[in-house]
C-alpha cells in the first residue's frame, strides 16, 4: 500500500512520534534522508511537512492549519519531455479517489512565465485552456523550477472544516499545445499517481484502491 511513502516532519516531538507509530502502518514508518525533506524552497516558503508520494517521483509539502482549514502546499515533481514544455497537476478529490471530480491545481510554463490553472475535473474530456472554478477557493497559486527539472507549484486550498484527511491525485505531462495541457503518459505509474492524505501528518499517504475504469482514467 505504503511502501514508497514517507513522512517527514519539520518538528517532531515524543508524542506526535508516538501517535504515528500508532496511526501508520509498519510500510509507512518515518524513513531518514527522504527525498522530500532535501527541497530547497525560496525564501518565505517552508512546510511543516512533506511526504515523498509513490509514484512519479513527485513530492508534496504542506502546512495545514487545522483551526482555519487551510492548506498552504507545494507539489514538486518533473514532468517527462523537454525541461519548461510539461506540465506538473495536484488536486484534492471531495466525491471520489480517481481523477474524476478532482478539484485541480496545474502549472505550466507560459510565454517564459510559469501560471497555475485550477480545473474542475469533469470527465474524461480534453482541458481547456482557461481555468475553471474548484470548490475550493485557491488563493497564493504560483509555480517555478527547481533543481533537475522539477517543477514545483504553490498554493493555499480553503477547505471545509473538519475535511482533515482527503483523497489526492497528482499527475505530470510533457507537452502543453497552445496553452492547453496534453493529456499524460498512461503507464502505470501515471494510473497509480493517486492516494489518501492525512492533512494532520499523524499517519502516511495510503494508495487508493484501483480505479475501476482505469483504461479511462487519464487528465486531458
Ligand atoms: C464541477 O463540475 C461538476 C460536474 O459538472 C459540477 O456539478 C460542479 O458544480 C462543478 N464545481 C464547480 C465549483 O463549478
Amino acid at each position: 500500500m505504503a511502501a514508497a511513502t514517507t513522512l517527514h516532519h519539520r518538528r517532531r516531538s515524543i508524542l506526535q512520534l508516538a501517535l504515528l507509530l500508532l496511526a501508520a502502518s509498519p510500510a509507512a514508518m518515518l524513513a531518514t534522508g527522504g527525498a522530500c525533506e532535501s527541497e530547497e524552497f525560496p525564501a518565505g516558503r517552508s512546510y511543516a511537512t512533506c511526504a515523498d508520494l509513490p509514484t512519479l517521483g513527485a513530492s508534496l509539502h504542506w502546512t495545514y492549519d487545522a483551526a482555519a482549514s487551510s492548506l498552504s502546499l507545494a507539489f514538486a515533481a518533473k514532468p517527462p519531455g523537454a525541461i519548461g514544455a510539461g506540465w506538473v497537476a495536484w488536486g484534492v478529490n471531495p466525491t471520489g479517489d480517481g481523477m474524476k471530480g478532482a478539484q485541480t491545481l496545474l502549472a505550466f510554463k507560459s510565454s517564459g512565465a510559469y501560471v497555475v490553472n485550477t480545473y474542475n475535473l469533469t470527465g474524461y474530456r480534453p482541458l481547456s485552456a482557461a481555468s475553471t472554478p474548484i470548490t475550493f477557493e485557491a488563493t497564493e497559486l504560483a509555480a517555478d523550477e527547481g533543481a533537475h527539472g522539477k517543477v514545483r507549484l504553490y498554493g493555499t486550498l480553503q477547505l471545509p472544516k473538519g475535511m482533515e484527511a482527503v483523497n489526492h491525485i497528482w499527475q505530470v505531462g510533457s507537452t502543453v499545445a497552445n496553452g492547453v495541457p496534453a493529456k499524460h503518459a498512461f503507464a502505470q505509474e501515471n494510473l497509480e499517481a493517486k492516494g489518501s492524505l492525512v492533512l494532520t501528518g499523524a499517519g502516511a499517504t495510503e494508495a487508493a484502491p484501483a480505479p475501476v475504469f482505469i483504461s479511462h482514467d487519464y487528465l486531458d
